[in-house]
């Protein structure tokens, strides 16, 4: 037993070298060629045990070299044959025939296979191995070419801006035209409310229209309230237009001061009114016509410092502006009252 088991360790050791030799006796062993053709360089190919240099493209191997490092004898490929790469083939290989649904795109020659395409009409995605040449497809109803079919890509379509997409372009016209329509009415309708607004300001009777302006700074009293408070006044009030709304009373802020600086405004006065106002205050006619020759604004000063002479100390910007409003002068008193107020030179009694 022992014996036997002797003998086949050996076997099994000896086995291998002995098997390799005998296929390197005959030349069969690959691995060892691989070996030695990789010693050869890139452009080389081995023969016999040495590297020889390559043909170049376009030909093929007659007969190969016998020292290292040469070429041997090399051959033109015939036509019909090519070879792409330098190589030691012993015959170049035979051009591609184009399959009957492909036509030559560039013919064979002794370095390059022939180049096929499909057929016009039909096409061979690049990406795809060619079998057969598909037909080119056309663009259906509703849509329209984008690319045009050639031999290696098929048509490309693209949907036509298609029928139920004009209604809504029309409908989102026809809403701004709306749109644009229904603001320009608000803004007309709103023009003319406005001027109606201010026709019927210019329209009311002046005290009206007067006591809505001025209310914000000053407010305007209700005449039943006065009547009652300053009889003396109303008096005054009476003989003039009559109001709904009466004067606000000033006081002055600065006393006699603020009444001499207010006498400028009273240049805004209608100059058919002078005599008028001037006899209403008080003062007589003789003094009137002995200042007449003056100028228009020295005139007003002279006989308004006249008049605060007399009055004295109960001279005041309140009475002057009750004539004013007895000479249905009410937008010449309002806008001096605005000016005293705005001037700093009185303020709204409350
Ligand atoms: C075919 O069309 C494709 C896509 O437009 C393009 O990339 C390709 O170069 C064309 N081929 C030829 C042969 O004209």
């Amino acid at each position: 037993m022992t014996k036997l088991l002797h003998y086949m360790v050996l076997m099994v050791l000896i086995w291998p070298s002995k098997l390799t030799g005998a296929f390197q006796l005959f030349g069969f062993d690959s691995r060892v060629r691989r070996a030695q053709q990789d010693q050869c360089k890139d452009q080389e190919y081995l023969n016999g045990g040495i590297c020889c240099l390559n043909c170049p493209a376009g030909y093929h191997l007659i007969s190969p070299c016998t020292k290292e490092g040469q070429r041997g004898q090399c051959e033109e490929c015939q036509d019909g044959t090519y070879t792409e790469h330098p190589n030691g083939l012993k015959q170049c290989f035979k051009c591609t025939q184009c399959p009957t649904d492909q036509q030559i795109k560039k013919p064979c020659t002794h370095t390059q296979d022939t180049e096929c395409q499909c057929l016009p009409g039909t096409f061979c995605a690049p990406d795809q191995p060619c079998e057969v040449c598909l037909k080119c497809s056309s663009c259906g109803k509703g849509e329209e070419i984008v690319r045009n079919c050639n031999a290696t890509a098929n048509t490309q379509c693209k949907k036509i801006q298609s029928n139920p997409d004009v209604p809504s372009a029309k409908l989102s016209v026809i809403v701004q035209v709306t749109v644009l329509a229904a603001a320009l009415l608000i803004i007309f309708v709103l023009w003319v409310w406005r001027r109606k607004i201010r026709d019927s300001l210019r329209n009311q009777p002046i005290d009206q229209k007067a006591g809505e302006l001025y209310s914000e700074n000053c407010l305007t009293e209700e005449k039943g309230k006065t009547d009652t408070q300053k009889p003396s006044r109303s008096n005054l009030m009476l003989s003039g237009q009559l109001e709904d709304k009466e004067f606000p009373k000033l006081v002055p802020v600065n006393g006699e001061e603020s009444l001499k600086k207010c006498f400028e405004y009273f240049e805004e006065m209608d100059l058919d009114y002078h005599k008028r106002f001037f006899r209403h205050i008080g003062i007589a006619d003789n003094v009137i016509k002995s200042k007449e020759h003056l100028h228009c604004e020295d005139k007003i000063h002279e006989l308004l410092n006249i008049w605060m002479e007399k009055e004295g100390r109960k001279g005041s910007l309140n009475d002057l502006l009750t004539a004013l409003l007895a000479l249905n002068q009410r937008r010449t008193a309002e806008t001096i009252k605005e000016n005293a107020i705005h001037h700093g030179h009185y303020l709204c009694e409350y």
